[in-house]
């Protein structure tokens, strides 16, 4: 941290985490300041503490900004979706298959053009914003410049964004399929001009095993092999129709996961969406290798494909980290709240309570553990990245009437995870640079 650069004080409510609220008791697991000071500098959070305690710390030079009775929090993190379907959100009806070809795939066929591309790039960084999401586990398309499009957008406002071209050589249509040549070459070339450039990060990007060959998906391994401070992301086991699909086109995989154990894909850096209808062996085999999954709720009922059970990766002798995604397109919603709210519904499915602390967790810290990040994002905490959220607790009339009937913190946050939207985001912080709506 460069001591001589000037200081950011964030003053309002301030809410972080000291553990799991999936392990340890809620009361345990989290911090509330109900006046509350966050101290910025240079890129990073240098304190967290009470007004109380660090009020006599602020000098004349500190830029201050006062929240009030907001509340300031990490900003959200989604570990899964899918930006150039920015313009396909609420497409109507269908399950996976049939609305991919449908919708997706000729929508992605735009993205070869590069205006096209950076002009998508930039509402989905603007709607990141406007929602308090700071990180996202991006997946492009399988154009070169549908990545550069992105990075620049994100590298721009200095966003941490994980991104990366979409890998498909069969099963999609001609305008949007690449060879493993062109996959290496495009990929590396990639990885080699924006992986750890400032705040981005790579992630080698094979859509998912339908649409790959088995040449293709060694190119995935040689990818991986000669990268292995990337990330990979996938798809897996999302609709009952695609994992029949898998094991007609793998037959000498034991099932779906047995397919990116086959080709070695599977690590502490590789997210895999959905998995919702996994084997006993194939969670097994995701805790031994410590891959983790992100639960993409809104898009799992609004594309039908079922219900992920938030305890299942839990139950695990050694956990699986998983944390929460958007989807965006095959979710309806870039809202955290809304995910959140979905989450506890898919889990009440299930008989599972969701408690509001646990889906904060999910969109913050829960998030950046399963990315492996939460050592630079994910939380309030000195010497981490300055990318938080602030969030108005009285956002709509009907939120203002609620907060009058709420005695608990967990009250209050599990009311705007059902009720709130994007118009309870005061400000998104970027690399400690606010961004006001
Ligand atoms: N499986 C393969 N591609 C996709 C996609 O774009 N969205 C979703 N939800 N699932 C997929
Ligand atoms: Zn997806």
């Amino acid at each position: 941290m460069n001591n001589s650069a000037p200081r950011t004080v964030l003053r309002g409510q301030v809410l972080s985490f000291t553990d799991d609220p999936f392990i340890v008791d809620n009361s345990k697991a989290y911090q509330h300041f109900s006046e509350g000071i966050v101290i910025l500098r240079d890129g990073l959070i240098e304190a967290v503490g009470s007004a109380a305690d660090l009020s006599k710390q602020i000098t004349d030079a500190d830029q201050v900004h006062d929240h009030g009775d907001n509340l300031i929090m990490a900003g959200f993190v989604d570990t899964h979706v899918h930006y150039p379907q920015i313009g396909i959100i609420g497409s109507y009806g269908t399950q996976l298959i049939e609305w991919l070809n449908t919708y997706t795939f000729p929508e992605e066929g735009r993205f070869d053009d590069a205006e096209y591309a950076r002009e998508a790039a930039n509402t989905f960084v603007d709607q990141c914003l406007i929602n308090g999401i700071s990180t996202a586990s991006v997946f492009c398309t399988v154009h070169e410049q549908s990545v550069d499009a992105l990075f620049e957008a994100t590298d721009n406002i200095g966003m941490r964004m994980l991104a990366g071209k979409v890998l498909m050589d069969r099963n999609a249509p001609d305008f949007l399929t690449d060879t493993p040549q062109t996959a290496y070459d495009q990929s590396k070339a990639l990885i080699e001009r924006w992986h750890e450039h400032n705040r981005c990060l790579y992630a080698i990007t094979p859509r998912f095993a339908p649409t790959s060959t088995h040449e293709q998906l060694e190119i995935v391994t040689t990818l991986m092999r000669e990268h292995p401070t990337a990330w990979m992301q996938t798809h897996t086991s999302e609709n009952k129709g695609e994992i029949a699909w898998v094991a007609e086109l793998f037959p000498d995989c034991p099932d779906y996961i047995g397919v990116y154990e086959k080709y070695d894909m599977l690590g502490s850096r590789s997210v895999l969406g959905h998995a919702i209808h996994l084997s006993e062996r194939e969670w097994a085999v995701l805790s031994e290798s410590n891959t983790a999954v992100s639960h993409c709720p809104t898009s799992n009922l609004f594309i039908g494909s079922g219900f992920f059970d938030f305890t299942r990766p839990q139950r695990m002798e050694t956990p699986v980290r998983f944390g929460l995604g958007t989807d965006v397109g095959g979710g309806s919603s870039f809202s955290m709240f809304q995910t959140m709210k979905t989450a506890y519904e898919v889990a009440q499915v299930h008989g599972n309570n969701l408690d509001a602390f646990q889906a904060f967790y999910m969109a913050t810290l829960g998030g950046a553990r399963s990315l492996g990040l939460d050592g630079q994002i994910g939380n309030l905490k000195a010497g981490l990245e300055a990318d938080l959220v602030v969030i108005d607790l009285q956002s709509t009339p009907l939120i203002r009437h609620r907060m009058q009937r709420v005695e608990t913190l967990q009250e209050v946050l599990f009311a705007q995870m059902t009720l709130a939207d994007d118009r309870a985001i005061a400000a998104t912080y970027i690399n400690g640079v606010c961004h006001k709506r």
